[in-house]
């Protein structure tokens, strides 16, 4: 039985611990929040199992065998780091760290104590990602010319980070999972509208061979959107995350390039083929996730979604950061 203590039960981690509580192999041994009322929540949702109000008290006791951090961003390195400490796996929730630095040492000290690390970006365990991943895979849409991604709704404003930190780190966690290269500059423009960090962004990531991807983040729309676009030389793809049926929609359409000599020459011909809906497994990404976890430390494996990462993706939102601040100038990763 592999045992895990839990930290953080404000709105996501009653998620962790209910997939925990119902996987085989599995047990939560002990769950931590420093908030009196989620303690109530905690006791009161799961009556047998021991509650803490110290973090440390949890990480440093003989009865765990891992710890999910599922605590703001800004406390991550430091929950995370006692229970490497404590000789415990981590599975930690994205953003990994506040900073690359962060990042760097958490993977270090996991090394030397032999200890796993798995970065919670949830949605590389969806049956949209893994089958768009099958598709890049087996060269459906040829190469890529782009990532187009709009992530926007009506709050939730965090208190800690920016748009960018909170929303960004599932389009670049996806975008690095799915193309084969590493963005090499990003630029990235925001601004702030309520309480200093910034509520909406805009950023561009360049990849070698003129790929480009670009996302888009609002804490301020009216309206819910989780539309991606993946434009190929073969092929388009759309992804709805908010459709129920039809998430996914390949477009066998483009537009072909036939003669190349000079401007006025240039022939092109637009292809408008047919459309496709294909199967999309239903699954709850976090129940897969959490025990690939599980899978990985009894086998020894090392997660694909594990600290170096979760630090690609920290890399990332500091250079957009740091773009931001500088009006949108181009910084290399
Ligand atoms: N993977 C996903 O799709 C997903 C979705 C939502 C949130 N998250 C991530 O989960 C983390 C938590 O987000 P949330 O929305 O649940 O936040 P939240 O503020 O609702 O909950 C955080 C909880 O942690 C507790 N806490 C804070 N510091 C603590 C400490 N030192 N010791 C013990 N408890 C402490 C707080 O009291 C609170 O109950 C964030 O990193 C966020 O980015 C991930």
């Amino acid at each position: 039985m592999f045992r895990f203590g839990v930290i953080g039960y404000g709105y996501w981690g009653p998620n962790i611990v209910r997939n925990l509580r119902s996987l085989e192999g599995c047990q939560v041994a002990g769950i931590c929040d420093q908030s009196p009322a989620a303690r109530k929540r905690i006791q009161s949702a799961n009556a047998e199992i021991p509650v803490y109000s110290d973090y440390n008290d949890l990480v440093s006791s003989p009865d765990v065998d891992a710890i999910a951090v599922i605590t703001p961003v800004w406390t991550h390195f430091e929950v995370a780091k006692a229970a490497l400490e404590n000789g415990k796996h981590v599975f930690v929730e994205k953003p990994f760290t506040s900073s690359v630095a962060q990042a760097e040492q958490l993977i270090n000290l996991a090394e030397q104590k032999n200890l796993k690390i798995m970065v919670d970006h949830t949605f590389l365990f969806t049956g949209a990602v893994r089958k768009i991943r099958k598709l890049l895979d087996e060269g459906v849409l040829g190469k890529l010319y782009y990532y187009d991604s709009t992530r926007v709704n009506l709050g939730l404003f965090q208190h800690d980070c920016n748009v960018i930190w909170d929303l960004a780190p599932h389009d670049l966690s996806i975008m690095n999972h799915l193309l084969s290269a590493d963005a090499e500059a990003i630029s990235a423009t925001g601004q702030t509208h309520l309480n200093g960090h910034e509520d909406i962004a805009f950023i561009t990531a360049y990849f070698p061979e003129k790929m480009i991807a670009h996302i888009n983040v609002n804490w301020l729309s009216p309206v819910k959107v989780r539309t991606t676009l993946i434009g190929g030389e073969k092929k388009m793809l759309v992804w709805n995350d908010l459709e129920a049926d039809e998430k996914l929609k390949i477009y066998d359409r483009g537009v072909d390039v036939k003669n190349q000599e000079g401007l006025y020459n240039l022939l092109v011909s637009y292809r408008s083929g047919d459309m496709w809906s294909p199967q999309v497994e239903q699954v709850e990404a976090l129940r897969l996730e959490l025990s690939y976890f599980r899978d990985c430390i009894c086998k020894d494996e090392k997660p694909f979604n594990d600290g170096h990462a979760g630090m690609k993706v920290v890399r990332m939102l500091e250079a957009a950061n740091e773009s931001v601040a500088k009006r949108g100038a181009l910084v290399y990763l």
